[in-house]
């Protein structure tokens, strides 16, 4: 099979046998990666048609109980400068939210376990008995069932928790012991039980990433049978364990992207910040490689620069409003439309 014949057969039948994958992962010349993105632009715009959807994105802690190697907010690192938001605080950053035109929420931060289940619930009810038309999404981290069960009951109706890696030696080798695949499988498949809209993912380009490995993700997805998929490159940050390893590459995760729309041509897929990051067109890429979902940031100007996952992270000095206009204009130059709406799942 040629890579022109593999593209065709995955946009036809929407899966392709291992070996078949493998290659077209490892091996795409410059025309045959537009002819991939012909088709996954196709694909998505029968779903969705022109529309991108916005995300507001609330970092309201940047405490974390874990260690994971790639994280510039893990408990580890001494450099970093903690805060939390105060409750009202991250209310009223939806607040402005809404105003701006934004109808979903995403509550992230690390595993602070300074805020209870009670608190998280409140959260969640204040701002959907505020704005009854916007959804609200989790982002915080391995919880147990019945915790996610309450958020659930409280108004939560999606939530985000990218597994990294479904291989069980990757796993290890970019989490400390503690954290287990295990767990974060089990996770993801409670979230799905009790009904949320559930987004998982990986980074590309992490330490030890095999072509095999992301193979064994995209068999992991097609059981989960997520509604959103997150991924984007590995970046450095220079006070972490992986401070000397190479960042993900743009060409990988675009390539990724196109496959991810393929396989599922439902899914909600961001161009996410860090393509951003290592590109400055990056997530404008990500929309003409099949994305449809922008998260621009909504956390306060003064704590923005503090939730650094990844060295030269993007969008952290603008105000809210000053990030929403600028989405409107680079999505608009993509030729895609971002819309005013809660941008939920087709099934
Ligand atoms: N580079 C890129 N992405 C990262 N994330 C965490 N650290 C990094 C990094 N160094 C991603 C993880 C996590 C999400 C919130 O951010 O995939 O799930
Ligand atoms: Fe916080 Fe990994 S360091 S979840």
């Amino acid at each position: 099979m040629t890579n022109g014949d593999r593209i065709e057969r995955l946009y036809r039948t929407g899966d392709l046998p291992d070996e078949e994958l493998s290659a077209l992962l490892v091996s795409l010349d410059q025309k045959e990666f537009e002819h991939l993105c012909e088709r996954a632009c196709e694909v998505r715009e029968k779903v969705y048609g022109k529309e991108v959807y916005l995300r507001g994105l609330i970092e309201f802690s940047n405490y974390c109980r874990n260690d994971c190697y790639y994280c510039g907010i893990r408990k580890s690192n001494r450099l970093a400068d903690r805060y939390r938001l105060a409750e009202d605080e991250i209310v009223a950053c939806s607040d402005a939210g809404y105003e701006l035109g934004f109808r979903t929420f995403v509550l992230q931060s690390g595993e602070d376990l300074s805020y209870t289940t009670a608190d998280i619930c409140r959260i969640v009810s204040r701002i959907r008995s505020r704005h009854p038309d916007c959804a609200v999404t989790l982002s915080i981290g391995e919880k147990s069932r019945s915790e996610y069960q309450a958020y659930y009951d409280a108004g939560a109706e999606r939530y985000l928790l990218r597994q990294e890696t479904s291989n069980p030696v990757h796993y290890r080798k970019l989490h400390p012991p503690g954290l287990s695949i295990e767990n974060r499988k089990r996770c993801l498949y409670d979230l799905r039980e009790i009904g949320y809209q559930v987004g998982c993912g990986i980074m590309v380009g992490t330490p030890g990433q095999t072509p095999e490995y992301i193979i064994e993700d995209l068999r992991f997805m097609q059981k989960l049978d997520p509604q959103m998929i997150g991924i984007g490159p590995f970046i450095h940050h220079k006070d972490t364990p992986f401070r000397n390893q190479p960042d993900g590459t743009l060409q990988d995760t675009l390539h990724l992207l196109a496959i991810l729309r393929l396989m599922f041509p439902h899914i909600l897929l961001p161009a996410t910040t860090a393509l951003g990051t290592i590109h400055p067109l990056g997530r404008e890429m990500g929309i003409r490689a099949g994305a449809n979902v922008v998260m621009p940031n909504l956390s306060p100007r003064g704590v923005r620069k503090k939730y650094l996952l990844y060295d030269g992270k993007i969008c952290t000095g603008d105000e809210a409003a000053e990030c929403r206009a600028c989405m409107e204009r680079r999505i608009a130059a993509t030729g895609y439309k971002v819309v005013v709406s809660r941008g939920d799942y087709r099934a």
